[in-house]
């Protein structure tokens, strides 16, 4: 018997399994592609040849693939294995995706914890790494300890579904960074000028900017915008600009003008005095009724 098994060796799964190897425990691992396991057999990891002789082997499977429907895929494959088994899924999904997951395989007799990686596969096991789980917490205190060396764990609650919509928060605010970022990239680029001459300037405003946010995010909880300095007329006007500058420097819109659509949205609404905070419920569609 192993201590747990992983199945998915990407690049995190792979990052995975290394981390427990190198802490000396007993990993049994599983990928659709099996050479790419053999780096972690070299260093003493034992390859099963299926996803069932994979959970089988150990009482506790954790699961790092692309996404939910190869999960899916290979689980059905495996359901044999299932009873009396403990998943924790790590694969990044939707809520709708980890509920049904979760009725799924619980159905077939296996515990199911849900978790979201918040670092890259580098930086697993290291100090800054930090992991959300949600779902059953007498299964998530039955695994801490091992969870815990993966990284810092933060266990949010029995809603299996809190993690992943943590997940998908925190990665919008970072491809929102991301996206921000190449946009202006493009436009340095299309004058000649040094990205990376200029990307300390871009650093200096982001470390400013994320400063604002605990007081941004008390006014959206308290649904109370102040009429600040930096009101959204004058952001309205200024994404108009880059739209335009854009236009001139030969530079797609697409990214920018999404974020120009919903200011000059909350203009139009009576919006234009207040503050950024105001801007969420124009975000937030009407809730859609439940599935069946
Ligand atoms: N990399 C990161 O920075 C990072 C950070 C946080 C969270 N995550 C999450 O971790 C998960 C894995 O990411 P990754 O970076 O390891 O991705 P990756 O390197 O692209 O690996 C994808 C894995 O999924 C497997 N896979 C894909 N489709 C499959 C299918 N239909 N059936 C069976 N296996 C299939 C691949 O198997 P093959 O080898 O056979 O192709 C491989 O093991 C994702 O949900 C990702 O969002 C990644």
């Amino acid at each position: 018997m192993s201590d747990l098994s992983i199945i998915g060796l990407g690049a995190m799964g792979s990052a995975l399994a290394a981390t427990y190897l190198d802490r000396g425990l007993r990993v049994t691992v599983w990928n659709r592609t099996p050479a790419r396991a053999q780096p972690l057999v070299e260093r003493g990891a034992r390859q099963a040849t299926d996803a069932a002789e994979a959970i089988a082997a150990s009482p506790v499977t954790l699961i790092s693939l692309l996404d939910y429907p190869a999960t899916r895929g290979v689980l059905e494959d495996a359901a044999a294995a299932l009873p009396n088994r403990d998943l924790i899924q790590l694969t990044n999904g939707s809520p709708e995706q980890v509920r049904h997951m979760a009725a799924w395989v619980e159905a077939r007799g296996a515990r199911y914890l849900d978790g979201a990686i918040m670092v890259t596969p580098e930086m697993v096991g290291q100090p800054d790494a930090f992991v959300l789980y949600s779902g059953p917490e007498a299964l998530y205190r039955d695994h801490e300890a091992r969870l815990r060396l993966l990284g810092e764990p933060a266990y949010l609650g029995e809603d299996i579904a809190l993690a992943t919509v943590h997940d998908v928060a925190l990665l919008s605010a970072m491809f929102g960074m991301f996206g921000g970022y190449l946009h202006a990239a493009a436009l340095l680029h299309a004058q000649a000028i040094s990205v990376t001459d200029a990307t300390p300037m871009v650093t200096s405003v982001l470390h400013a900017m994320i400063g604002l946010l605990p007081e941004t995010a008390r006014e959206i909880d308290a649904g109370d915008s102040p009429q600040p300095g930096s009101n959204n007329l004058m952001m309205a006007t200024a994404l108009r600009n880059i739209v335009q500058s854009s236009h001139e420097l030969g530079v797609r819109d697409g990214l920018m003008d999404a974020i120009r659509q919903l200011f000059d949205r909350g203009v139009a609404e009576g919006l234009g005095a207040r503050d950024i905070s105001a801007l969420v419920p124009l975000l937030q569609a009407p809730p859609r009724p439940p599935a069946p």
